[in-house]
């Protein structure tokens, strides 16, 4: 417990982490056959080797479910004890979230008694999520927030354009934060740069600019990206952000057990880790395996890192999200799970 102008706060963690990816592989040679490109190209300058591809037939839903179902039986819990439902996702199983992913978790997992709604941070979703859920249940307004993080990013590619199709994945990850007896969430910060929203985006199909046939012929609807643009902005506000997380949490990036940042490019990965002084031991990588899987690759991430026991109760744990919007958010936990 802590207090805020007087008030009790109750102390939120995870307490429960889950992840699920398609089992399709397809790797940079894959894509060579293809795209004009090699994996000679990409791994260097991304460290993406292969990313798995969803089948045609699959919803984010469906891997949202599988990790949330899996996050809510590490918790020792069953679907009915959770409060509510939060799904960042940017690929929705509709157009508008209408109605939101989140919902059609809700109906599958059996969560009679949680509301639920979808979170549009993009790449940055599952830090604002996760930084939403700890408010909610250190204010005492939730018990059990499920945060889920679900994307099918390769059914929003334009697959013969090769600044983009090398880049993303599938995937979705999820947690239970719930009051823990031990740490739990320390601090996390949030950000926007609106001004950025053109340098990574998908232009049509939203109510700016509704599809049209001729937008649907030039691929207006799949993602955009300016990559050098992306890449500075990534590069600057990733190290940035994971420090002011860290003053906010109190505590000094020389603590720091492991960092899991969002999983979009190594060299953006490898500069934020140097701009907190951190070897990269301390960084957890899987991005050579999934790709860019947007706001899933933190939590696919953490549940790796937590089944490969890089993680032990007591360790200080930093995540980092940035993304289109332009968006960014990091959040500071001291584990509170036994392994
Ligand atoms: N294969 C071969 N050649 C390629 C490829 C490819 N896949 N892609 C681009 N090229 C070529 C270009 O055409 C260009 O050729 P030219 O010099 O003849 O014109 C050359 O390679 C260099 O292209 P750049 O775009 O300048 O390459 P860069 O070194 O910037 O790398 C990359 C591109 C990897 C995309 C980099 O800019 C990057 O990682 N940016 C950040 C992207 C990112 O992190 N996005 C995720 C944001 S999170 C979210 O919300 C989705």
């Amino acid at each position: 417990m802590n207090t805020a102008g007087g008030r009790l706060l109750r102390t939120a963690g995870i307490c429960g982490v889950g992840s699920c990816a398609p089992e399709t592989v397809v790797t940079n040679d894959d894509l060579a056959l293809r795209l004009d490109t090699s994996d000679a190209w990409i791994r260097p300058r991304t460290g993406i080797g292969e990313r798995r591809v969803a089948a045609p037939e699959t919803a984010s839903s469906d891997l949202g479910l599988a990790a949330a179902q899996r996050a809510i039986a590490v918790a020792g819990l069953s679907a009915s004890q959770i409060d509510l439902i939060i799904c960042a996702t940017s690929t929705p199983d509709y157009p508008g979230s209408f109605p939101s992913t989140a919902s059609v978790i809700q109906d599958r997992l059996g969560a009679s008694h949680a509301a639920a709604f979808d979170l549009g941070a993009v790449c940055a979703g599952f830090s604002y999520a996760l930084h939403v859920a700890a408010q909610m249940v250190r204010s005492g307004a939730q018990d059990y927030v499920l945060v889920v993080a679900a994307e099918v990013m390769t059914k929003i590619l334009n697959w013969e354009d090769r600044n983009t199709a090398i880049l993303f994945g599938d995937g979705a990850g999820a947690v239970v934060v719930g009051v823990v007896d031990f740490g739990g969430y320390l601090g996390g910060v949030l950000g926007a740069d609106g001004s950025g929203g053109g340098l990574l985006c998908v232009s049509a199909g939203g109510s700016r600019t509704p599809l049209t046939a001729d937008l649907l012929e030039s691929r207006a609807n799949t993602i955009y990206q300016n990559g050098r643009e992306v890449y500075k902005f990534a590069v600057s506000i990733m190290g940035d952000a994971a420090m002011m997380a860290l003053a906010k949490a109190g505590v000094d990036s020389t603590e720091v057990d492991l960092f899991i940042p969002h999983q979009a490019n190594i060299r953006i990965i490898e500069k934020a880790a140097e701009r907190m002084g951190l070897s990269m031991d301390k960084v957890y990588v899987n991005l050579d395996r999934y790709g860019n899987t947007s706001s899933a690759s933190i939590p696919l991430a953490l549940d790796e890192a937590v089944k490969e026991g890089r993680l032990k109760r007591g360790d200080l744990v930093v995540l980092v999200g940035f993304g289109a919007g332009l968006t960014w958010g990091s959040n500071v936990l001291r584990w509170s799970m036994e392994n």
